[in-house]
């Protein structure tokens, strides 16, 4: 059985599409294979590699509270060939937004399962997910952590350093766990070829904590990327 992974997400790397599509393949046996769509250039090598599969198993980012642009265009020519060459595939997907409800995913669901049933592919299901961005903020935390841990072993010892280092990982681990959940089970599902049905699910923050930490973020973010008050008081062209 051959599984082709397409992580939709334009980001070069770190992307949270490629992040959540590792954990789905963590579970998934057979023939892997990763594929990333970024622009037209990579449509051809893309089907190509679809042309032999199964089981198809999309990674996506939200835009605009619907599919990518660039990949609704990679959708459109992925009709024609399969059309066209007879391919019948099992879909799935894994979105994921930058604001916190992974229910803001719905239309992206409902454009991938009329997709589907317009190609004669078998929509398997998908999960949505809610503060994607904050979810891999949190694995690049982890690796940070990770490092500190390996430090401070070696300068402090294993006792010093491994209760602070294990509530780290409680605290990631806790803030994942809908998506770590969900992801998995896709991963069992993609196996066995049945579907998994759509279901949303977020960063387990609550969400007046998660708004405050956003601004935090972002007002760091735009301090670096040219100061704060730069985009707003800079003449408009
Ligand atoms: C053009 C654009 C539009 C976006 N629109 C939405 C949106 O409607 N809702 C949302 O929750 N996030 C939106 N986002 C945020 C992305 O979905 C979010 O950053 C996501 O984690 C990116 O995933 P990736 O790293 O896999 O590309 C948008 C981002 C961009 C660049």
């Amino acid at each position: 059985m051959k599984i082709v992974f397409i992580n939709g997400s334009p980001k070069k790397k770190l992307s949270v599409s490629s992040y959540l599509l590792g954990i789905v393949r963590l579970l998934v046996r057979g023939e892997v294979v990763s594929e990333q769509v970024r622009n037209e250039g990579d449509h051809k090598r893309v089907l190509e590699s679809i042309r032999d599969a199964d089981t198809v198993v999309f990674g996506m980012p939200l835009y605009v509270d619907g599919v990518p642009s660039h990949m609704l265009a990679f959708m459109k020519a992925m009709e024609k060939f399969c059309i066209h060459n007879n391919i019948c595939l099992k879909v799935y997907v894994v979105s994921n937004g930058g604001f916190i409800e992974g229910c803001q995913n719905r239309a992206l669901m409902q454009v991938l399962e009329n997709f589907c049933n317009r190609c004669n592919f078998q929509w398997c299901g998908g999960v949505g997910i809610g503060g994607g961005v904050m979810l891999n903020v949190m694995r690049i935390m982890f690796l940070v952590y990770a490092g500190l841990f390996i430090l401070n072993t070696v300068t402090s010892g294993l006792t010093a350093s491994l209760p602070i280092f294990v509530e780290q990982l409680v605290v990631v681990l806790f803030f994942s766990l809908g998506a770590f959940f969900y992801c998995l089970r896709m991963g069992i599902a993609v196996n066995k070829g049945a579907t998994c049905g759509v279901k949303f699910t977020r960063i387990l923050l609550p969400s007046f904590l998660f708004i405050l930490a956003a601004d935090i973020f972002f007002v760091i973010i735009s301090i670096f990327q040219g100061g704060i008050f730069k985009g707003w008081l800079s003449r408009k062209e």
